[in-house]
């Protein structure tokens, strides 16, 4: 008999996060900046937290940018697809943001669980592994695994993207940043927790950017850089 596959945590609708608070204010900001044109969104989710402070600015623009959302759970992918249906420039795409391969191994997870401070603790490390084989599996049977960053900047003819955030899995991060360095604005959220935290640091450290906002204590705290050049 087939084996059936067992329900993951990703199958399941979320409430939104980033809602009615300083950091969907900051990204609306962003999105109403002039200059804007392809904004990328990593973990959209169902629609109704960054993606909606996204729009809002987009609809404030006056160019009108562009707005490509990066969604690997299904359930939540169609959730968002239903959510903006009528908006053209809202872009959804059930994708991985990066491939498997690019995903932090469990070591690294592990070193970092031990040698940093972060909000990671919180939680037992059983459990964060857990998760990011979570994330693996989910991949591996969905068939979602595709380099979907690399795929939208393809499609669009786009060398970089004017605005970026990085809200998608636990666990790449530093990838996502990797391949949308160069973005005029990028916008973080969770820097007290793996996801973001090196990618925090390696922009403070970049003459390059500028912080333009931050927080510690709102959830995992965020922040937004400007490119200075
Ligand atoms: C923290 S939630 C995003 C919350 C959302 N920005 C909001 O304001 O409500 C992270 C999202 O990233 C998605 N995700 C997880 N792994 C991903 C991957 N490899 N590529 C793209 N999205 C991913 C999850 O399904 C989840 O919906």
């Amino acid at each position: 008999m087939p084996e059936v596959p067992k329900p993951s945590g990703l199958d399941q609708i979320i409430p939104p996060e980033i809602r009615r608070d300083r950091f969907s204010r900051a990204i609306e900001e962003v999105g109403a900046a002039e200059g804007v044109r392809h904004i990328l969104e990593i973990g959209a989710s169902g629609g109704d937290g960054s993606t909606e402070a996204w729009v809002r600015g987009a609809l404030r623009n006056p160019r009108r940018p562009e707005l490509h959302c990066i969604e690997v759970s299904v359930p939540r992918f169609h959730a968002l697809v239903e959510r903006w249906r009528g908006h053209p420039f809202v872009h959804c795409y059930n994708t991985s943001s990066v491939p498997a391969e690019a995903f932090a191994s469990e070591d690294e997870v592990a070193r970092f669980y031990r040698e940093v401070r972060s909000k990671l603790r919180n939680v037992r490390l059983e459990k964060v592994l857990g998760w990011l084989r979570q994330d693996l599996a989910y991949l591996a049977e969905h068939g979602v695994g595709a380099d979907g960053i690399r795929r939208i900047k393809a499609e669009h003819g786009l060398a970089a993207f004017d605005a970026v955030l990085i809200d998608g899995s636990e666990f790449t991060g530093k990838p996502e940043l990797e391949e949308v360095y160069g973005a005029r604005f990028l916008l973080l959220d969770d820097i007290r927790s793996f996801k973001n935290w090196e990618n925090f640091h390696r922009l403070r450290e970049d003459p390059g950017y500028r912080l333009v906002k931050k927080s510690r204590w709102l959830r995992n705290g965020f922040a937004v850089f400007e490119r200075t050049t």
